[in-house]
Parts: structure tokens; sequence; C-alpha cells
């Protein structure tokens, strides 16, 4: 009798500690898709105002600047560290680690395989080789139309003499419309034990 009492007071335990795991996984779910709502949509606000100022040319040093000054104000807003990232990269201080390489080619087999690009969701918990373990969800962001005049085939050569001057190393370019372009990532410590 006294071993089912333990049993059942370890299950009731183990029960709660999944049920707040999933509580906080869906805290986290939650805030990640509000603050890539939030990010996608101050970062197009930021880039046809750029656009229809002063064209691609002046949209380019409009990108850098803001995109990640933005990500900075919405990673304080929803308290979590957002940010873009590709298997192709413009911005080398935005390459994928290890995690996102693999999530980032996931979604590529997944669109292969039919799966519409914005269904293209992940999440899980992931260990941190120091540190809490922390939550983890990349979105997978589409080649538009608008993208094609600085990350297509067909770049503009002032837009191109742009791009290498602030891009020495730019692998952004080569996109067709509805191929993936990277992924909103989003990652925030675990709190629960
Ligand atoms: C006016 C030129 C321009 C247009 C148009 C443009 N981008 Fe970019 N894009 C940039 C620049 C410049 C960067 C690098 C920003 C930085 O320094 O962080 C960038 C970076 C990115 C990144 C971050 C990863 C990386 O490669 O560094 C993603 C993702 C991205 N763009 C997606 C898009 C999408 C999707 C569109 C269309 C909706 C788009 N871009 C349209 C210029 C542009």
């Amino acid at each position: 009798m006294r071993i089912l009492i333990v049993l059942f007071s370890l299950l009731c335990l183990a029960n709660m500690s999944v049920h707040a795991q999933t509580l906080e996984q869906q805290r986290f779910e939650k805030d990640a898709q509000a603050a890539i709502k939030a990010l996608a949509d101050d970062m197009k606000k930021a880039l046809m105002t750029a656009m229809q100022d002063g064209g691609p040319v002046e949209a380019v040093s409009v990108c850098k600047l803001i995109a990640p000054t933005l990500a900075d104000e919405v990673s304080r807003k929803f308290a979590l560290d957002i940010g873009r990232t590709s298997l192709k990269v413009r911005n080398p201080a935005s390459e994928a680690d290890s995690w996102e390489t693999d999530v980032l080619q996931r979604f590529e087999t997944r669109l292969a395989s039919g799966e519409a690009i914005q269904k293209l969701s992940f999440s899980e918990k992931v260990a941190t080789d120091e540190g809490p373990d922390q939550w983890r969800l990349m979105k997978a962001i589409p080649t538009d139309k608008v993208c094609l005049s600085c990350h297509g085939s067909k770049i503009a050569p002032p837009v191109q003499a742009m791009l290498d001057e602030h891009y020495p190393n730019d692998m952004a370019t080569g996109f067709k419309l509805g191929d993936i372009r990277g992924a909103f990532t989003v990652k925030r410590d675990v709190r629960e034990k």
C-alpha cells in the first residue's frame, strides 16, 4: 500500500512538472508568434517607406541601420531574443548556428514535399553548452516579389554596388519568388526546472 502511495505521488509530481513545462512553452510560443508578427510588420513598413523615398539603393542602408534596432526593440518588448537568419546570409552576424541550420534544412525538405511555406515553423526546448536550457522557435520567411530587387538574380548595378560596399561576403542573392529567404529565430531561457 505504501509503495502504491509513493508511486502515485511520484506520478502526480511528474505530471505536474510536465504540465508546468507545457504552460511555459505555450506562453513562449504565443509571445514568439506575436514578436514575429510585430517585427515582420515593423520591417515591412520601414522597407516600404525607404523604397518609396529613395528606391532600393537607399533602402539598403536603411535595412542595415534599422533591422538590428527593430529586432532589439521587439526583443525587449516581449522579453525574448528575436533575430533573422538564413542558410545564405547577407549579414555575417546573422549566420545560423547548428540548431538553426538543422531547422532551416528541415524547412527546405518540408517545402519540397509540398507543405505551404506559411506553415513552416518549429519549436522545442534546446540544451545549451553553458547556462540554462532555452525555448527556441523558428518561422520561415518567404521570398516575395519586393525582396527580389535586393535578394534576386537580376540586381540593378547601383544596388549591387551598394551591397558590395556594405556586405563584401554577401551570400543572400539568387533567390526566386516563393523560396525560403530565411527565418525568424526566437529564444528565451527556460525557467522551470
Ligand atoms: C533594399 C534592399 C532589400 C530588400 C528589398 C530586401 N532586403 Fe532583406 N536584406 C537587405 C539587407 C541590406 C540585409 C542585411 C541587414 C543587416 O545588416 O542585418 C538584409 C537581410 C535580410 C535577412 C536576414 C538574414 C541575412 O541574410 O542577413 C532576411 C531574412 C531578409 N533580408 C529577408 C528579406 C525579405 C523576405 C525581403 C522581402 C520582403 C527582403 N529581405 C527585402 C536588403 C534588402
